[in-house]
């Protein structure tokens, strides 16, 4: 009863913010995501009869706490719906994720632990399945079990049945590039979790923001599939900027922005002016990540490292979905 499995990060073009259930980690947005080849989380789950609890490590060092408990909270899930409630496994996590970038190495621990635990308990899932018990550990995880360009569905179902991630398009459709750029500053950090929370709760801004989706949607997925770079960038950047504006009307108001953050956003701005098209995104926290086309790669790198502030500048190529190794 042993399995290993290999899952990539990814980051949303069009971002999920905010839940309309809590327990069941359900969406108020559909959203849509590249996932990086990059980055990635490598997990072996063992069930073994005699453990009296899950052990887990990650890059091979013992894991108690907070994260301890999410991870074996999420077994017990599986172990419910495997109808196996007494049954505990090791869990070894190798992380391939830079976290000082800004990717929450959730969406990929996750993806990788709920698709090498239920492949090593035998149930035989199909990614739709498999991405809707993922999203029960992190929302954004259930986008990384396919590859390529990926939708989360919201669903409208209590029960979440109908919310989980959809291919668009696979990876080789499109080799579009992304440029992870490190900040060298530290905020008060402000999580995912409690982030949208809060402006779910208090922004008048919010019901906008739901209201915008659909829209951008639409018009990203037609772009998406005639390759068409600057229409998909354009509206990534403005649907991420849209985001961003929710957490200004909240109570208390808050920004994941500082002023690195805004220098990147401009030198991205300026490259555009000098006719490399290149856009940003960024998740909750400072640090931007770029898009833009494989020719454009050196000269986007090497204006990305001249930023004052920037510390780091890591590329990624779109990836592959959940593998078993
Ligand atoms: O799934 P979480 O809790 O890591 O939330 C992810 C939220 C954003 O990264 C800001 C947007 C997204 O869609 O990934």
């Amino acid at each position: 009863m042993k399995a290993t499995a290999k899952a990539h990060t990814n980051i949303a073009l069009i971002k999920y913010w905010g839940k309309r259930d809590e327990s069941l980690i359900l969406p108020m947005n559909n959203s849509l995501s590249l996932t990086l080849d990059g980055f990635y989380t490598t997990t072996t789950v063992e069930f073994r009869d005699n453990l009296k609890a899950d052990q887990f490590y990650l890059n091979d060092k013992p894991i108690t706490g907070p994260e301890y408990t999410r991870v074996t909270k999420f077994m017990d899930l599986i172990r419910g719906y495997a109808e196996k409630p007494s049954i505990y496994a090791v869990i070894q996590s190798i992380n391939h994720v830079p976290t000082a970038a800004g990717f929450a190495s959730s969406a990929s621990g996750f993806a990788a632990l709920a698709a090498a635990a239920t492949r090593a308990l035998e149930m035989d899932l199909s990614n739709q399945a498999l991405s809707r018990i993922t999203r029960q550990g992190s929302g954004s995880a259930c986008r990384s079990i396919l590859g390529g360009f990926v939708e989360w569905e919201q669903g409208e179902k209590e029960d979440g049945s109908d919310s989980y991630a959809v291919q668009v398009a696979p990876p080789d459709h499109w080799d579009i590039r992304v440029a992870a750029v490190v900040l060298s500053s530290k905020m008060k950090k402000v999580s995912s979790r409690k982030g949208m929370k809060r402006t779910v709760e208090t922004s008048p801004f919010y019901s906008s923001w739901v209201d915008s989706i659909p829209h951008d949607l639409k018009q990203i997925k037609e772009a998406i599939h005639v390759r068409d770079f600057e229409t998909v960038g354009r509206i990534a950047e403005a649907n991420c900027l849209r985001m961003h504006a929710t957490t200004l009307g909240a109570n208390p108001p808050f920004t994941y922005w500082h002023d690195t953050t805004m220098a990147v956003m401009q030198t991205v701005k300026d490259m555009r002016d000098k006719g490399i098209p290149a856009y940003f995104t960024i998740d909750a926290g400072p640090n931007v990540k770029v898009i833009y086309l494989p020719e454009n790669e050196a000269e986007v790198e090497k204006t990305l490292r001249t930023i004052p502030g920037v510390t780091d500048v890591r590329l990624s190529r779109s990836g592959q979905g959940v593998t078993y190794l």
